[in-house]
């Protein structure tokens, strides 16, 4: 939900503010800007578009050349439509005063109608100008400096920000915030140069050193001097902590892929492998989780799990209800985090909440979070970005290793949540007993071999693309699966849908015959999940169900499958695991078949319309 960066510093700034922006326009993509500061003049230029499309105008531009200090947007619309004038950076009433900004000001309307009383005109729709211009008349009003005005400024607004103000008439400093959406700043040798961004990628050739601003806190960041680190709320100084990047440049690039999301599919049997690396000894049975070891009572007494999370976050949760009720016989609820925060639900200081998020960023399941902490749940975290505010806002957690996922429509995240779900799941069982140890030392063996199993999985490649050319002018599809596959047909449906656009629907396959049924036609492909074991016979009905009513089956199976084989029009093999780990196999395929179709009808399958990667709005 837009992207923001900055640069301070002796170098200069457009090269690194522009690349920046690239980096984080997974944020969001429906229009960018720029500012340059020559020493003398302000360089602003922004448009409706991606960055790409900014480059383009700014190819003339003296703003190219102008300048050691610049700030940089790439946005996701709330307020006011994706146009040129709705883009960030925004002006101040007076011109001194630049802002940019991610996240959404509720109280705008109010503010901008007390501003509008006192003179203050808008060009613009957005809750950003409104906010720029009330640290402008706070400023002007206290006769204070900028970083005060700013910190004064954000105590009357409601809502969540990360921004970064420039003023003309203090040139040497940029003053940068965060209240629910993040904020990384680089910090270069000796305090000579400065990075700021929504996260660590835009800089990471040019220093491993950053700060995270934590919600509440903001920083006057001074060329040459040094950062301050403040409370929003009391204006009392904190230490600023600095954290040695782990982030690497070759993970954030596509090394050798047409798209991230084909690389991150391939990366799938190497981050299933970071995840459970050094957390299990199948041989010996051992499971070992930091987050789960230091709290077990919890886990142990807890009346049931309720695990929240969106999206193809909220997938995996649903893999997990499976696992933890299968394997560690424990009460699960999985909750969309949306509904959740809203919902007044019933939760217990014997509850123990799972919250688990991609980016650690996700607005609704950070609420959602806060709520449960609120009543006394312990919340647990599942995330993959490291140092990300559900990670920190969580009483314990584990990491899913995963690395960067840049391509907005999730593929490793699902299956390394997956994994870290598994191993708690079965660490639980362990300590329960409800499992034998020999069931246990089966399930790690067997996990142990999928990163192998997914790796051979992927040569089905050109299958799927021939698959994918059959399909892909169909305007509607649906998917099915059982038991632990039944959100893997979601999660199908969901990659179809966000990246091809193409109507899908994920079903429990039994339910199809109280109405999806109606809508089989021979126009109709359906993707069907039928595993050899779980409920594979009333699956195989289902599919006859399918045929009789001439729609065209894609049917996922396992290797050596000879029933299905006979009744489908395309049969895509897995390779034979337990039925607790199919998903990690059977959504391989389901992966690749949107990624294929999307690209054969030349979307664009990184930046799909409409969406971001993090979604920091409820
Ligand atoms: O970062 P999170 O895992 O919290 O994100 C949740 C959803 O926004 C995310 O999974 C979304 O549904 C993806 N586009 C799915 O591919």
């Amino acid at each position: 939900m837009c992207g923001i960066t900055g640069y301070i510093g002796y170098r200069d700034a457009y090269p690194i503010v522009i690349n920046g922006l690239k980096r984080l326009e997974y944020r969001g993509y429906d229009s960018a800007g720029i500012m340059m500061y020559d020493g003398e003049n302000i360089h602003l230029s922004k448009t409706k578009g991606k960055v790409s499309d900014l480059e383009k105008i700014t190819e003339q531009e003296e703003l190219r050349k102008a300048g050691k200090i610049g700030i940089g947007h790439t946005r996701w619309a709330t307020h006011g439509v994706p146009n040129d004038t709705n883009s960030h950076p925004h002006f101040s009433e007076s011109g001194d005063l630049v802002i940019v900004h991610n996240g959404i000001i509720e109280n705008y309307d109010t503010i901008k109608k007390e501003l509008t009383s006192r003179g203050y005109t808008f060009k613009s729709d957005t809750d950003t100008e409104v906010l720029i211009n009330l640290i402008e008349e706070v400023k002007k009003n206290e006769g204070c400096k900028l970083g005060k005005a700013v910190q004064l400024a954000l105590n009357n607004v409601i809502g969540a920000y990360a921004i970064a103000v420039f003023d003309k008439t203090k040139p040497n400093e940029l003053v940068v915030a965060r209240l629910g959406s993040p904020i990384a700043i680089g910090v270069g040798k000796e305090n000579k140069e400065f990075f700021v961004a929504s996260d660590a990628s835009p800089f990471i050739e040019f220093t491993k050193d950053a700060i995270y601003l934590e919600d509440g806190e903001l920083a006057i960041i001074k060329r040459d001097k040094g950062i301050k680190v403040r409370k929003i709320e009391t204006d009392k100084e904190v230490d600023a902590d600095i954290q040695e990047l782990q982030l690497n440049l070759e993970q954030i690039e596509k090394g050798g892929f047409d798209h991230f999301m084909i690389k991150e599919i391939h990366e799938q049997p190497k981050a299933i492998l970071d995840t459970y690396r050094g957390r299990m000894l199948p041989n010996e049975g051992i499971i070992k989780m930091a987050g789960i070891d230091d709290n077990l009572p919890k886990f142990l007494n807890a009346d049931r799990i309720i695990i929240v999370a969106c999206g193809t976050s909220w997938h995996a949760g649903l893999v997990g209800e499976y696992l933890f009720e299968d394997m560690a016989r424990i009460p699960v609820e999985v909750e969309y985090a949306s509904e959740f925060r809203y919902r007044n639900p019933v939760i217990t200081s014997k509850d123990v909440v799972i919250a688990i998020s991609q980016s650690g960023e996700t607005a609704d399941t950070l609420a959602a979070i806060k709520l449960a902490k609120s009543k006394g749940a312990f919340v647990f975290g599942v995330c993959n970005v490291v140092g990300s505010s559900i990670a920190r806002e969580t009483h314990a957690g584990a990491y899913t290793h995963a690395g960067p996922e840049i391509g907005v429509a999730s593929t490793k995240a699902f299956t390394t949540q997956i994994t870290v779900l598994s191993l708690i799941a079965l660490k639980l069982a362990q300590e329960k007993g409800t499992l034998s140890k020999t069931a246990v030392n089966n399930y790690l063996q067997t996990l142990q071999q999928i990163p192998n199993q997914i790796e051979k999985l992927l040569e089905i490649d050109p299958l799927v693309q021939h698959i994918s050319e059959v399909y892909m002018h169909a305007t509607n599809c649906l998917y099915l699966g059982r038991g632990f596959n039944f959100p893997v047909a979601l999660e199908g449906a969901l990659k179809l849908k966000e990246i091809s656009y193409i109507h899908a629907e994920g079903y429990p396959a039994a339910e199809m015959k109280h109405g999806p049924i109606a809508l089989i036609d021979e126009n109709m492909p359906v993707f069907v999940i039928a595993t050899n074991k779980g409920h594979y016979e009333k699956v195989v009905s289902n599919i006859q169900e399918i045929k009789s009513r001439s729609g065209k089956i894609i049917a996922i199976v396992t290797e050596g499958d000879v029933t299905v084989k006979e009744i489908a029009d395309h049969v895509i093999e897995i390779p034979e695991t337990e039925e607790a780990f199919t998903p990690l196999l059977t959504t391989i395929p389901l992966q690749l078949l949107s990624y294929h179709i999307a690209v054969m009808l030349g979307k664009n399958v990184d930046q799909p319309r409409n969406l971001a990667k993090s979604v920091t709005v409820e």
